[in-house]
């Protein structure tokens, strides 16, 4: 269950079988005693942090989304489209593939992981080899809905 890539130095995760996290699924699991979130995203995969570095909540149960980006005065730019997580409970957005937020990039952001599906496995890389991984659930909803 545990390999270690020794090129990168990434410890190889194998979570759940990937045809039980079809796109718009998420997967919260225990690693070490730390919630990671893991998100298929159209076949994209994300891992992150299960903790709003706010107050703590759970992002797995955030809105996946896209944002306004910076524009000139008058014009309107929608980007990062299904590439954000939003805290649900004060709605502050982190980039789901660098973790950093988008209110203050440099200041605050939440820790990623690589994610993957390997040859019918999710997988998730890490750089120490845990101890403990545990299935905690499964959370099962859209992309872009808000609970
Ligand atoms: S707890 Fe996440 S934004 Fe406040």
């Amino acid at each position: 269950m545990l390999e270690q890539n020794k090129a990168v130095k990434l410890n190889r995760i194998e979570l759940i079988p990937a045809d039980q996290l079809q796109p718009g699924q998420r997967l919260l699991v225990e690693v070490d005693g730390i919630e990671i979130a893991v998100t298929n995203v159209d076949g994209k995969w994300y891992a992150f942090r299960n903790s709003c570095p706010h107050q703590g909540v759970s992002l797995v149960f955030g809105a996946i989304t896209g944002t306004m980006m910076p524009s000139q005065p008058q014009e309107y730019q929608y980007g990062c489209d299904n590439e954000l997580i939003r805290c649900p409970l004060h709605g502050w957005e982190f980039h789901m593939k660098t973790g950093k937020s988008m209110f203050q990039p440099d200041k605050v952001s939440i820790l990623t992981y690589e994610a993957a599906e390997e040859e019918g496995t999710v997988v998730l890389y890490m750089k120490r080899l845990p101890k403990k991984v545990e299935i905690k659930r499964q959370v099962c909803f859209g992309q872009s809905n808000i609970l």
